[in-house]
């Protein structure tokens, strides 16, 4: 099992003239799935993948230096109304602190980066806030030699995403008037805590939801998951769909999937989709015995965050009117600074993989024609998240309408 991903990457640029307890509970659920619907509408049919919790925490670095109404469009649009001013900030820490800090098999590193222009003064205040919260690593460098920065960038991104993630940037993403460049990796590696065996892995036909077929690589086992059948009562979402909670190995992340009936296609279902309704799917699924078919997928996607925050009343901070003074130090003029860029790439993949000689729960056969157990049969598009169960945190969201086949 490799997932990984992403980059949500701010680059910011000079206007030309013209729960309390130990566990922290993430309340930036809603703004995820806004965000999903807001893709959906933009890709049409296509795969879907990107990291919520990236996204969130590359804003985080945002707002720490906004003020006035560019703070608070970021605020209300990620979900921080009703936290106390700036609780968001130790908010994040902790969440992705709760991510990386136990002892798990599995590997989950966020880094955050901020690449500054040479010679600008950044407020100091700003630059400190960025370490104490985001342990962001902070460099200089000449934006106006754009190919080197580029590059340089790449190779950041490339050494914190196991090389998954390689050519984010282009010598033209930069130019004489950029300032600063935010940068925030997340990488994941998880293991099953119930691995596939490979030897069970068959060739397969996926029904996409045009009616044509793609031949796949079908894993398959039977093991003890977190599964439910879900209804919203209404025909319309499609009737019945199935909800299976897959955990990695600590137990802490996991994968859900969320598939409708095979002739009901995933757009039926995808519009009831919810924050609320993510939490109920987590809250009411049950330990048991699950026969799983899942195949071995690939998603990547690089996505204008630009674009779609926007869409989603995040506006400000990429036009003349944004007010990131807090950034600036006192000689210069902060009023004049704005995100040119911003962009997050993610890739997943998803296979058998684990430790090798892993445990799996052995027996099996793929011709049995009894079913003792409930079913998963993912041989059609599916709805997926990662998450951590503690916080509720998002770490990836998407949806698979064609598996690519991971040779
Ligand atoms: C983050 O954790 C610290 C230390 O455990 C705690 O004092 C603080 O209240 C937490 N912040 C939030 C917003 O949950
Ligand atoms: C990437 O990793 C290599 C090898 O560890 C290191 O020498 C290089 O400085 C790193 N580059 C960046 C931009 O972080």
């Amino acid at each position: 099992m490799l997932v990984l991903g992403v980059l949500p990457l701010l680059l910011l640029q000079l206007r030309v003239p013209c729960r309390a307890a130990d566990v922290p509970e993430d309340v930036t659920a809603e703004f995820s799935v806004r965000l999903y619907h807001q893709l959906r509408s933009s890709v049409g049919e296509e795969n879907i993948i990107f990291s919520p919790l990236s996204v969130s925490v590359a804003l985080g670095m945002v707002e720490l230096g906004a003020r006035g109404p560019t703070l608070n469009e970021i605020r209300q649009a990620v979900g921080y109304s009703n936290l106390k001013a700036g609780d968001e900030f130790s908010l994040l820490r902790n969440l992705t602190q709760a991510l990386s800090a136990e002892e798990t098999q599995n590997v989950v590193k966020l880094a955050n980066a901020l690449f500054l222009q040479t010679g600008v003064h950044y407020n100091p205040d700003f630059l400190q806030l960025m370490k104490k919260y985001f342990r962001a690593e902070i460099e200089t460098v000449d934006f106006s030699e754009s190919m080197a920065v580029a590059e340089h960038i790449n190779t950041w991104v490339e050494n914190h995403t196991e090389s998954k993630i390689r050519n984010l940037l282009s010598a033209d993403d930069f130019s004489s008037v950029t300032r600063l460049t935010l940068v925030n990796a997340v990488y994941f590696r998880g293991s099953w805590k119930n691995q596939f065996r490979p030897e069970n892995t068959r060739t397969f036909s996926f029904s996409k939801d045009d009616g044509t077929e793609v031949q796949t690589l079908m894993m398959y086992q039977q093991g003890d998951f977190f599964y439910g059948e879900f209804s919203d009562g209404s025909t319309e979402a499609g009737g019945v769909y199935q909800v299976l909670e897959m955990p990695y190995e600590d137990e802490d992340m996991s994968m859900m999937i969320v598939l409708p009936r095979q002739e009901v296609p995933l757009a039926t279902l995808e519009p009831i989709i919810k924050a609320q309704l993510l939490e109920d799917w987590a809250n009411n699924v049950k330990k048991q015995k699950v026969e799983v078919y899942l195949p071995r997928f690939k998603v990547e996607q690089k996505i204008d965050l630009r674009e779609n925050l926007q869409e989603l009343g995040i506006k400000n901070i990429f036009t003349k009117d944004a007010d990131l003074s807090a950034m600036a130090g006192e000689m210069a003029d902060g009023k004049d600074l704005f995100i040119g860029k911003a962009v997050q790439k993610a890739y997943l993949e998803v296979s058998e993989e684990g430790a090798e000689g892993a445990a799996g729960s052995g027996m099996i056969a793929l011709t049995r024609t009894l079913v003792l157990y409930p079913q998963v049969m993912a041989d059609h598009p599916f709805f997926f998240i990662i998450r951590n169960r503690r916080t509720g945190s998002i770490l990836f969201m998407g949806r698979v309408m064609n598996p690519e086949v991971i040779d």
